[in-house]
C-alpha cells in the first residue's frame, strides 16, 4: 500500500481505506458516534460475527499468559499515579533533578532552548518553577501550544497541581475561548493566539516570559512567532524566551536566535523493543484492531496506544474493538480482563478527552487510540505497548486547486521514532510497526515538512502585511516558504479586495485583520456590512466556525435525514444555516428542541458564543448590525463575494466545474440542492472535500451577474459562457500584471534601502 507517493497512488490509497473504513461504519451501526439506543438488524449481527470469526491467528487459549509476574510488573510501576500525591508526582518527572541548574541558566540568558523527551515535564512544570523563581511579579508566564486540546488540558493540570481554579492562576486561551482572569499569571495558549495578541501589542508587554512549546511540530503559527518574538527579544531586555523541543535536532533553534544555550533535560526512558510488519498492510484499521487484541489476549498488563490518522478511523477501530471484546466475552469460558477503549482526538469533548488520563479499573486494561497528538503534546503514562500505522492527517496546500486540503500522509521517520518511544516511559515497552522496515528506510522523510512549507498561507500574509512587514520575502523565517505560495495566496487576498496592486493592505483588508477568521469568512462579513444583511451574515460565519450541527445517527439516518430537510433553504446551504440558527433561536434556544430536531447543542452553543465574540468586534469597530429582515437574496449576494475562487457552473447532473480553473466538483447527496429537481446554473461553495469524490461542502446558488459585477477581475457576463481556456489565460495575465506589480515595487523598496 505504501509504494512511492504519487498523487494518484495517494488518492488510491485513500480511496481503499475509505472501504474499509465504510466496511466498519456499516459494522458499527451507530455504536460510537452516538450515544442513542442501537437495534441490530439480522444482517448486521451476521456482518459482525463473521468478522470476529475471521480473526483465525489470534489464539483464544492464550489467555492463561496473563501470568502473575507479569501482572506484578506492569501494576509496580503503573500504580504510581494513583498512590503519590500530585506534588510527590512533580517531584518524581525528570525535569525535577534539574529544576536548579535550568532556573540559573534562564537567569542568566534571554534566550534558552530546553530539550527532553516527551513527558520530562517541559509543559506542565516549566511555567511553574518560574512562577516559583519569581517571574510572575512582574508579568504574565504564557506556554504556547499547537493544538487546542493540549492547551486545555495542561492548563487543567497545571491549575490542579497549583490548587487553583481553572481560570484563576492558571487559565488557557483558545480561539473563541478565553478562560483566563485578572488573577491569571500563568496562561497556555495556542500559538495562534499569541499571534493574534502581538497585533495588539507588538512587544507583549504583559508577558515576562513566554515558552514556545513543542517547537519541533514547527506548525504555522509556531514558526511565525519566531520571526516576531527573535525582534521582541531585541527589544525587551526583560523578555525572556523558552523554545522547548521533543528532538534531538534543537541546534536549528539555537542558531536561529543567535548560538543561544541548549539545556538537556536527562531522560529517564526504558528499551523499546520494535517490531516491523513483513509486509505491507492492506488494511491498517483492521490490522491495528487485530494487534491490538492479540496483545490484550496474550500479553501481560500495561495499557496500548494506537496511532491512527483522524476522528473517522479512530471511532471505527474503537467501535472494532468494542465489537470484538464483546464477541470474545461471550464466547470464552475464562474471564476476560476489561478492555477499556479511549479515543482521543482534536474534535473530541473536553470531558472525554479528559478520560485517557485517568487509570483504568481493577485488572482493566486501557487501549488509548489517537491521533498525532499524542505523539508528543499529550503525555498518558502507563503505555506498555505503542501500535503504528505509519500514517497522519496533514494539511497540505494543493496549488492546482488553490486550496488547502487535509490528506493522509507516510509520517516521518522522527514521528514514528517519537510514537514509539510512547511504550518505554514507565518500563521496556514494544512498538508494533504496521509498516515493513524498508518503507521506514526509503520511503518516509527523516523530519517532517514545516507546515509553513506546505500550507496556504492566507492569514499570515494578512497578519504580516499588518504588522507592517511590508517585504514578505525578506521576513526572518526559520524555513522560508516558497515565493510560489506567497505569492499564490497574495493573489487570493488580492481577488478578495484585501491587498491592493502594489501589495499593501487596502482599507477592507485592514478590516479583516480584526477577525479571528480566515480570509474568506472575514471578507463575508464585510460584505454583509456593505449589502445591510450583516446580523444574517454573522450567523453564517458563526456556524460556518463550529463543527457540523447535524446530527446523523447511521441508524436513524432516514428519521435524521427528514429533520433535517425540513430546515432546507432550497437555493443554500448557507442558508439553511441560518434559518437553523433562527429556529434554535425562536425556541428559546433549548436544548431538548435540538434534540427533537436531531442537532448538536453543543455546536450550536458554541456557534452562539462566537457569534456574540465576533459581535463585539464589530461593535469595536463600530460597525452597526444591520439586517435584510428575511430578504435573503441579498444574503446570498454576500455570500457569492467571499467565494469567488469556489464558484462553479453546472456541467451535468449534479456536477459542477469550478469557473478558474475547470476543476470537476460535485453536489454532495447532504446538500439543500441536491436532489431536489433544482440545479441552479451557477453555484458557489464553502470547501472542496475530497473522498471518494471531488464534493462541494455548503453550498448556495448565485446569480452570475453577481460574479460579473462583483468580482470583475474574473468575469464578465459574456465570458461566463465562453470557453473555459479565455477564463484560464485572463486569470493568468492578470496575475502576472499584480506578480509584475509587486515586483517593480520591491525593486524600488530595495533602490530606496540602497540609497539609505
Ligand atoms: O511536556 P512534557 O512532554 O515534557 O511533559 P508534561 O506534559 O509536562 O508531562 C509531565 C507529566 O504530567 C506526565 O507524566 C504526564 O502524564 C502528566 N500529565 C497528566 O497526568 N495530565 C495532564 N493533563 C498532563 C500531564
Ligand atoms: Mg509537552
Amino acid at each position: 500500500a505504501r509504494k512511492g507517493s504519487s498523487l494518484v497512488r495517494e488518492i488510491r490509497e485513500k480511496q481503499s481505506m475509505n472501504k474499509s473504513r465504510q466496511r466498519f461504519w456499516e459494522l458499527a451501526g451507530s455504536k460510537l458516534g452516538n450515544i442513542l439506543g442501537v437495534e441490530k438488524t439480522a444482517e448486521q449481527v451476521d456482518a459482525d460475527t463473521a468478522v470476529v470469526g475471521d480473526q483465525g491467528e489470534i489464539n483464544f487459549k492464550e489467555e492463561a499468559k496473563f501470568s502473575q509476574h507479569l501482572k506484578d510488573k506492569a501494576e509496580a510501576v503503573s500504580d504510581f499515579a494513583k498512590s503519590k500525591s500530585l506534588s510527590q508526582q512533580r517531584q518524581y518527572l525528570p525535569i525535577f533533578t534539574v529544576r536548579d541548574d535550568l532556573l540559573q541558566v534562564v537567569r542568566e540568558n534571554q534566550v534558552v532552548v530546553v530539550v527532553g523527551e516527551t513527558g520530562s515535564g517541559k509543559t506542565t512544570q516549566l511555567t511553574q518553577y518560574l512562577h516559583e523563581d519569581g517571574y510572575t511579579t512582574t508579568g504574565v508566564v504564557g506556554c504556547t501550544q499547537p493544538r487546542r486540546v493540549a492547551a486545555m488540558s495542561v492548563a487543567k493540570r497545571v491549575s490542579e497541581e497549583m490548587e487553583t481554579d481553572l481560570g484563576d492562576k492558571v487559565g488557557y486561551a483558545i480561539r473563541f475561548e478565553d478562560v483566563t482572569g485578572p488573577n491569571t499569571i500563568i496562561k497556555y495558549m495556542t500559538d495562534g493566539v499569541l499571534l493574534r495578541e502581538t497585533l495588539k501589542d507588538a512587544d507583549l508587554d504583559k508577558y515576562r516570559v513566554v515558552v514556545m512549546d513543542e517547537a519541533h511540530e514547527r506548525s504555522l503559527n509556531t514558526d511565525v512567532l519566531f520571526g516576531i518574538l527573535k525582534k521582541v527579544v531585541a527589544r525587551r531586555r526583560d523578555f525572556k524566551l523558552i523554545v522547548t523541543s521533543a528532538t534531538l535536532n534543537a541546534d536549528k533553534f539555537s542558531k536561529f536566535f543567535g548560538g543561544v544555550p541548549v539545556f538537556h533535560i536527562p531522560g529517564r526512558t526504558f528499551p523499546v523493543n520494535i517490531m516491523f510488519s513483513k509486509t505491507p498492510c492492506e488494511d491498517y484499521v483492521e490490522a491495528a484492531v487485530k494487534q491490538a487484541m492479540t496483545i490484550h489476549i496474550t500479553s501481560g498488563l500495561g495499557d496500548i496506544l494506537i496511532f491512527m490518522t483522524g476522528q473517522e478511523e479512530i471511532e471505527a477501530t474503537c467501535y472494532a474493538l468494542a465489537e470484538r471484546m464483546e464477541q470474545l466475552i461471550s464466547s470464552s469460558t475464562k474471564t476476560i480482563p476489561k478492555l477499556e477503549i479511549l479515543p482521543i482526538y482534536s474534535q473530541l469533548p473536553a470531558d472525554l478527552q479528559a478520560k485517557i488520563f485517568q487509570k483504568a479499573e481493577e485488572g482493566a486494561r486501557k487501549c488509548i487510540v489517537a491521533t498525532n497528538i499524542a505523539e508528543t503534546s499529550l503525555t498518558v503514562d502507563g503505555i506498555f505497548y505503542v501500535i503504528d500505522t505509519g500514517y497522519g492527517k496533514m494539511k497540505v496546500y494543493n496549488p492546482r486547486m488553490g486550496m488547502d486540503a487535509l490528506q493522509v500522509f507516510p509520517v516521518s521517520r522522527a514521528a514514528a521514532d517519537q510514537r514509539a518511544g510512547r511504550a518505554g516511559r514507565t518500563g521496556p515497552g514494544t512498538c508494533y510497526r504496521l509498516f515493513t522496515e524498508s518503507a521506514y528506510q526509503n520511503e518516509m522523510l527523516p523530519n517532517p515538512v514545516p507546515e509553513i512549507q506546505r500550507t496556504n498561507l492566507g492569514n499570515v500574509v494578512l497578519l504580516l502585511k499588518s504588522l507592517r512587514v511590508e517585504n514578505l520575502l525578506d521576513f526572518d523565517f526559520m524555513d522560508p516558504p516558497p515565493q510560489e505560495n506567497i505569492l499564490n495566496s497574495m493573489y487570493q487576498l488580492w481577488v478578495l479586495g484585501a491587498l491592493n496592486n502594489v501589495g499593501g493592505l487596502t482599507e477592507i483588508g485592514w478590516k479583516m485583520v480584526e477577525f479571528p477568521l480566515d480570509p474568506t469568512l472575514a471578507k463575508m462579513l464585510l460584505m454583509g456590512e456593505q449589502l445591510e444583511c450583516l446580523d444574517e451574515v454573522l450567523t453564517i460565519v458563526s456556524m460556518l466556525s463550529v463543527p457540523s450541527v447535524f446530527f446523523r445517527p447511521k441508524d436513524r439516518a432516514e428519521e435524521s435525514d427528514a429533520a433535517r430537510e425540513k430546515f432546507f433553504v432550497p437555493e443554500s446551504d448557507h442558508l439553511t444555516l441560518l434559518n437553523v440558527y433562527l429556529q434554535w433561536k425562536s425556541n428559546q434556544y433549548r436544548g431538548d428542541w435540538c434534540n427533537d430536531h436531531f442537532l448538536h447543542v453543543k455546536g450550536l452553543r458554541k456557534a452562539r458564543e462566537v457569534r456574540s465574540q465576533l459581535l463585539d468586534i464589530l461593535k469595536t469597530l463600530k460597525i452597526p448590525l444591520t439586517s435584510c429582515h428575511m430578504e435573503w437574496d441579498v444574503v446570498r449576494k454576500a455570500i457569492c463575494s467571499a467565494y469567488f475562487h469556489n464558484s462553479a457552473r453546472l456541467k451535468g447532473i449534479g456536477e459542477y466545474v469550478n469557473c478558474r480553473n475547470g476543476m470537476p466538483c460535485h453536489l454532495h447527496p447532504s446538500s439543500a440542492l441536491y436532489g431536489l429537481g433544482y440545479t441552479p446554473d451557477y453555484v458557489v461553495y464553502h470547501e472542496l472535500v475530497l473522498t471518494t469524490k471531488e464534493y462541494m461542502q455548503c453550498v448556495t446558488a448565485v446569480d452570475p451577474q453577481w460574479l460579473a459585477e462583483m468580482g470583475p477581475m474574473f468575469f464578465s457576463v459574456k465570458e461566463t459562457d465562453t470557453s473555459l481556456l479565455d477564463h484560464k489565460k485572463r486569470q493568468k495575465e492578470e496575475k502576472t500584471a499584480m506578480e509584475e506589480e509587486m515586483e517593480k515595487l520591491r525593486r524600488q523598496q530595495a533602490e530606496a534601502a540602497r540609497m539609505e
